[in-house]
């Protein structure tokens, strides 16, 4: 399938609806998604990135039904991660000596992947790249997500082709943001953002203040993966601005693990307690241990506070919970507050625990945690309950 997104400018991508699993076991894709990538024809002809390398015959393949591949003058590759170069290899075989534009890291990570010595052409920011009628302009984004991530935009259409940046894990034919379900279209992009993005919030405020500087209209985004912005596309901009600036909506979420149901006693307690404070606020409990990482670290982006539960096991916390705690501490969220909270039987070390790891992740505590011994009996019931309303009350908004 490829379609004209205008009478010069053709997607050929790859939808894939079959991925539900991106980058490893890391990152689940629940509604598949796309490589996006995007053929412009003026005087000169260039390809905008490609496809995963498992679809690289495929794309040739469709590519050369669009166009002979030696009138293809130049390739952009935005980024090199192997989702957008997957396909290089096999192109580059047919068109060995084409240009390939790219940043200096780049053509490292591109080297390093498929060792090859294309004929790669170096830009940085504000580089052009003329084609005949239209410019194509450079504009590094170093870490949006990966050290050698690249946007360009076309003049005259006045497009952003922005690579990972606004893009979602979504496949859908339909393949613009005004024609599919926009709580599937903000889900998924608030994912892509709170699992991949969330470290580098700084480096997205200041690139988004960048381009905006460049006071030039925006009249579409055409990211790499999910659908093309083209109606309001400044929307997605503008929300991402808002998730960059340490995110917080009025939820809290409570995370845990429980083996002989006795933390999830706990967490079902304390969530009530927190209720009972503030009947307007969001409460959300997951059991990390049947629940997807990458939906549960979604809310806790959402999340003004997260509480953390686990009984004790060999003076440590559940491995479920421990696994999570990589993940978050690496995604270092900014501005939220925090509680640990578990049972135990004998020694009781679950709380500290899991108190050093928020802490370690940039939380900030709001107390010292609560632990209860074996079964919750009434005086621990009340115990959670009390502590749930105490942090209700704190953080009412
Ligand atoms: Fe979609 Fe960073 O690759």
């Amino acid at each position: 399938m490829h379609f004209a997104i205008k009478k010069h400018i053709h997607w050929v991508g790859k939808i894939d609806w079959e991925l539900r699993h991106f980058h490893g076991q890391e990152y689940t894709t629940h509604r598949g998604s796309s490589y996006n990538a995007y053929l412009v024809k003026d005087e000169k002809t260039v390809l905008i990135d490609t496809v995963w390398f498992p679809f690289s015959h495929e794309f040739v393949e469709n590519l050369k039904k669009e166009i002979p591949l030696d009138q293809i003058d130049y390739i952009i590759a935005n980024h090199a991660e192997p989702d957008h170069s997957g396909a290089l290899p096999e192109l580059m075989q047919c068109i060995p000596d084409t240009p390939i534009y790219c940043t200096a890291n780049g053509a490292k990570f591109l080297k390093g992947h498929y060792h090859q010595d294309w004929n790669f052409q170096v830009v940085k920011t504000g580089d052009k790249l003329n084609i005949g009628t239209r410019d194509l302009i450079f504009i590094e984004a170093p870490m949006l997500h990966w050290p050698d991530s690249m946007f360009c935009y076309l003049t005259e259409d006045n497009i952003l082709f922005s690579n990972d940046g606004f893009g979602q894990h979504l496949a859908s034919e339909l393949m613009y943001n005004d024609l599919v379900d926009q709580g599937e279209l903000f889900q998924e992009a608030i994912k892509y953002y709170a699992n991949i993005l969330t470290p580098f919030s700084a480096q997205v405020t200041r690139k988004i203040k960048e381009v905006v500087d460049l006071n030039v209209p925006v009249n579409m985004i055409c990211p790499s993966h999910g659908v093309i912005w083209r109606k309001d596309p400044m929307q997605i901009v503008d929300t991402y601005v808002k998730w960059a600036d340490a995110y917080a909506e009025n939820q809290i979420t409570l995370i845990y693990d429980t083996m002989w149901e006795s933390t999830r006693k706990m967490a079902e307690t304390i969530a009530k307690g927190i209720l009972s404070a503030d009947s307007s606020i969001t409460v959300k409990l997951f059991n990390v241990s049947t629940s997807d990482k990458n939906d549960v670290i979604t809310e806790i982006f959402k999340s003004k506070a997260v509480l953390a539960g686990s009984p004790t096991v060999n003076k440590g916390i559940l491995s479920s919970l421990a696994g999570l705690f990589e993940e978050v501490i690496g995604l270092r969220f900014k501005g939220k507050k925090a509680a640990a909270f578990g049972s135990y039987g004998w020694s009781g070390e679950s709380v500290k625990v899991i108190s050093d790891k928020l802490e370690q992740g940039g939380f900030e505590l709001l107390n010292e945690g609560l632990r209860e011994k074996w079964n919750p009996n009434s005086q621990a019931v009340e115990n959670c309950f009390n502590f749930g309303k105490s942090i209700g009350e704190t953080l009412k908004s």
